[in-house]
C-alpha cells in the first residue's frame, strides 16, 4: 500500500500514456523498431519523473504511430508522433526530463486527436 507521501509525489509527476493500439507497437506496421526495448527505456529513465501507462486502445492518429502523449502537472497534454527511433525516445525522455515546457523541434509534435461522434 502506498503512503500518502507516495500518493502526493505521484500527484505531481507527470502523465506520459503509451499508445500501444491496432498500430503502434506492432511489428506489422513498423517491423524495424524494438517497441519492448522502447516501453523499458521509458519506465528507466522517466523513473520518478513521469508516471507511464500503456493503453491498448488506439488513441486515434494511427499513422503518426508511435503515438505517446504527454501531460505535465498543470498543462494540455501534448502529443507525440513518430516515437520510431532511439534518437527520438532519447530527445522525448531529455524533454520530459526537463520539466516538459516548450517541446523542441527533434519531437514531432501533432494536434491532439479527437475522435469523431
Ligand atoms: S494504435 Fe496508436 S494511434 Fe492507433
Amino acid at each position: 500500500m502506498r503512503s500518502r507521501d507516495d500518493r502526493r509525489e505521484e500527484a505531481t509527476l507527470s502523465r506520459v500514456t503509451v499508445c500501444r493500439g491496432c498500430c503502434c507497437g506492432t511489428v506489422r506496421k513498423f517491423p524495424d523498431v524494438d517497441h519492448s526495448a522502447q516501453l523499458d527505456r521509458l519506465r528507466a529513465e522517466l523513473a520518478g519523473i513521469a508516471k507511464i501507462k500503456v493503453v491498448d486502445d488506439c488513441l486515434g492518429p494511427c499513422s503518426d504511430g508511435n503515438v505517446i502523449v504527454v501531460k505535465p502537472q498543470g498543462v494540455k497534454p501534448i502529443w507525440v508522433a513518430r516515437v520510431l527511433t532511439d534518437q527520438v525516445v532519447a530527445d522525448l525522455i531529455d524533454w520530459i526530463r526537463s520539466g516538459a515546457a516548450e517541446p523542441p523541434a527533434s519531437v514531432p509534435v501533432i494536434p491532439p486527436y479527437r475522435k469523431s461522434r
